[in-house]
C-alpha cells in the first residue's frame, strides 16, 4: 500500500512537472468569456435527422461524413471558415475527446487542437495516459471557426464561443460520428461541451471527475456511451492549479480504459 502511494505521488510529480514545463511555454490567456448554452442546443431536443439512404442504420462512413461537413453551410460559419475541422484521430478509438470548436490554428491547420491548448492536451494524453492523438479521437462540438469578426479570419484575437444556433446546427455531426466510432467513453473538455453533450448547466468544476451516461442513446437502450468531464486545457493554460484534478480526471479515465468498467 505505501509503496503504491509512493509510486502514485511519484506519477503526479512527474505529470506535473511536464506539464509546468509545457505551461511555461506559454503565456497565460483571457479567460475566455461563457456563452448561454441553451437547453434547446441539447441533443434529446434536436434529434438526430434521419439517416440518409447512405447511411442506412449501418454506421456511417467517416470518409462521406467529413466529405459533408467539408462542404457545409448550415449556418453562417461555413462561409467565413478557411477549413473545416471534421475530427482527427482512430476511427476504432475507445475514447473521443470533445471540446467546444476550433480556434484560429485549427482553422488554418484543418485540425482539432493543434494550438496551445491542443499541445498541452498531447502532454496530458501522453504523460497519464501513455497514449498518442492517433491512439484516441479528438473533435469539436461545432465544425468551423466561431469568429468575432467572420472578415478577417487571419486576424488574432477573433476567437468567440459558438452561438447556441451555430451548435444546433452542427451537433448532429458529432452523433454521426459517435456512431461511427463506437467509442465506450467520450471526455468533454470544459463546461461547452459539457453542457452540451450532457445538457445540465452546471459548471464543469461541479460536474468534471464523475461519470454520466450519454443521454442520446445512439446503440440502442441499455448501451449508454460514458462521459467524463474535464477541464479544457485552455483553462490549464490559465490557471495551473487545475492540473491535479485534470490528473485525478485522466487517472480515472485510465483506470476505465484498462478495466472496461467504472472503479
Ligand atoms: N479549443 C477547442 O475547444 N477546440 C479546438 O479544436 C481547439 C481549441
Amino acid at each position: 500500500m505505501k509503496r503504491e502511494l509512493a509510486a502514485a505521488a511519484r506519477d503526479l510529480a512527474a505529470y506535473i512537472k511536464t506539464l509546468d514545463e509545457n505551461l511555461a511555454e506559454f503565456p497565460r490567456g483571457e479567460a475566455a468569456p461563457q456563452p448561454k448554452i441553451a437547453a434547446a442546443v441539447h441533443a434529446a431536443e434536436n434529434p438526430l435527422p434521419a439517416p440518409s439512404s447512405s447511411a442506412g442504420p449501418e454506421a456511417p462512413d467517416m470518409a462521406s461524413l467529413s466529405e459533408t461537413v467539408k462542404n457545409c453551410r448550415k449556418c453562417p460559419l461555413g462561409y467565413a471558415r478557411l477549413n473545416a475541422v471534421f475530427g482527427v484521430g482512430s476511427d476504432t478509438a475507445r475514447v473521443v475527446f470533445v471540446g467546444e470548436g476550433p480556434g484560429f490554428q485549427e482553422d488554418h491547420q484543418g485540425e482539432p487542437f493543434v494550438g496551445r491548448s491542443g499541445q498541452l492536451l498531447d502532454k496530458i494524453l501522453e504523460t497519464v495516459l501513455g497514449l498518442k492523438r492517433s491512439d484516441v479521437y479528438i473533435a469539436n462540438i461545432v465544425k468551423c471557426h466561431p469568429m468575432k469578426n467572420p472578415e478577417t479570419p487571419e486576424a488574432h484575437g477573433n476567437d468567440r464561443p459558438p452561438t447556441p444556433e451555430e451548435i444546433s446546427a452542427c451537433r448532429p455531426y458529432l452523433d454521426e460520428q459517435l456512431r461511427a466510432i463506437k467509442p465506450a467513453c467520450i471526455v468533454t473538455l470544459g463546461s461547452v461541451a459539457t453542457k452540451v453533450l450532457l445538457g445540465m448547466d452546471k459548471g464543469i468544476s461541479v460536474m468534471r471527475g464523475q461519470w454520466y451516461d450519454y443521454p442520446v442513446e445512439l446503440f440502442g437502450p441499455g448501451h449508454p456511451i460514458k462521459v467524463l468531464p474535464t477541464y479544457h486545457p485552455a483553462a490549464l493554460l490559465r490557471n495551473p492549479n487545475l492540473k491535479r484534478d485534470t490528473w485525478e480526471d485522466m487517472k480515472m479515465l485510465k483506470s476505465f480504459l484498462e478495466n472496461g468498467k467504472i472503479a
